[in-house]
């Protein structure tokens, strides 16, 4: 059978930065190569799209990047992208450029950008690259593991003090409007109480008050609550608490940390699958698909079916890490 005329792919990581997209990067650019397809990197996710940042990325490019954080393409949260004017340009300047697919890595927010190209004719190819797990089609996104890890190990150095000053512990991670990196880091860290937004606030707070005065009675000397930053207000939830009990409480915000740092071997290995079955995919002929996790194996969907697709909250791991923390 003939080889199409495969030319040349875009790529571009937006939003968020997360641990495991130069994993992403490199494959899809050593999966193109291997195919004979030229790879145009763009800067700064749609932002640099519209500005033409571009730049051909060889095999040396992605060299010795596998296990560094963040993405080498940089990334932006491009307020334009979500005019129609600006989805526009940014499909006009896909045609100059001659781009017969766009990759994009990121999270809902890049994968909705990708969608509104597809709307116009571009071929888009998305991987969901978000450390909060909040894209409900997929079972993993990367950059996950890497920030429950560093969840994990805050958690740990907390106990070092909380534990010697017999104080009560606040830590608030991120995940946006989604508790999965709270819900994680509390089961891997072993803390007493999760606070999510996917529960009722008031009655998840008191509850958390009810099992720190519980467990003070059975003995415990320090207390460590996780709060997603859905909930938000990690201060006022250790004000709270410190009222209630008399506990000394000390709250600490996460932050970008979490964004940081190299990523996990899952990290690597799933963005590697991903970027690597994406371009096979795209070389199969597939238009408009987000790659995602299925059943444990890499499987892609339709970008609209996929943004539209609602997980139910799975109670059983919150069911589990309240009974761990008997
Ligand atoms: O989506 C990733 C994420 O880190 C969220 O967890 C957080 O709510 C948000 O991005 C923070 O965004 P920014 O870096 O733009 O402040």
């Amino acid at each position: 059978m003939p080889k199409p005329d495969f030319k040349k792919i875009g790529l571009l990581t937006s939003g968020g930065d997360a641990p495991g997209m130069n994993a992403a990067i490199r494959a899809i650019v050593r999966t193109a190569i291997h195919h004979s397809i030229r790879v145009v990197g763009i800067k700064r996710g749609f932002d640099g799209l519209l500005q033409g940042d571009i730049l051909d990325l060889e095999s040396e490019e992605v060299s010795d990047i596998v296990y560094r954080g963040g993405t080498i393409l940089k990334t932006a949260r491009c307020a334009e992208m979500h005019t129609p004017e600006g989805q526009e340009k940014a499909a006009n300047i896909c045609k100059i450029l001659n781009l017969d697919a766009l990759f994009v890595i990121g999270g809902n927010g890049s994968i909705a950008g990708g969608l509104s190209l597809s709307k116009l004719g571009v071929n888009v190819i998305c991987l969901p690259g978000t450390i909060d797990l909040d894209l409900d089609c997929s079972e993993y996104t990367i950059g996950f593991d890497t920030a429950v890890n560093t969840g994990m190990e805050a958690i740990s150095k907390l106990k070092d003090t909380s534990s010697s000053h017999q104080r009560c512990s606040i830590i608030e991670v991120m995940g946006r409007y989604k508790g999965f990196i709270a819900l994680w880091c509390g089961i891997v860290g072993g803390a007493e109480e999760v606070v999510l937004p996917e529960e009722d606030a008031t009655t998840n707070q008191n509850q958390v008050i009810e099992q720190i005065l519980a467990n003070r009675s059975k003995g415990k000397l320090h207390n460590m609550i996780v709060v997603a930053e859905g909930v938000g207000d990690a201060a006022a939830l250790a004000q709270k608490i410190e009222k209630a009990t008399g506990i000394a409480t000390r709250a600490t915000i996460l932050g970008h940390l979490q964004r940081g740092g190299n990523p996990t071997a899952l990290d690597r290995m799933w963005a590697s699958t991903m970027g690597y079955e994406a371009v096979e995919l795209y070389v199969q002929g597939g238009r408009n698909r987000v790659m995602v996790v299925k059943d444990g194996v890499c499987a892609n969907v339709d970008i609209e079916e996929g943004l539209n697709f609602k997980r139910p909250y799975d109670e059983k791991n919150y069911r589990m890490m309240k009974i761990l923390a008997l």
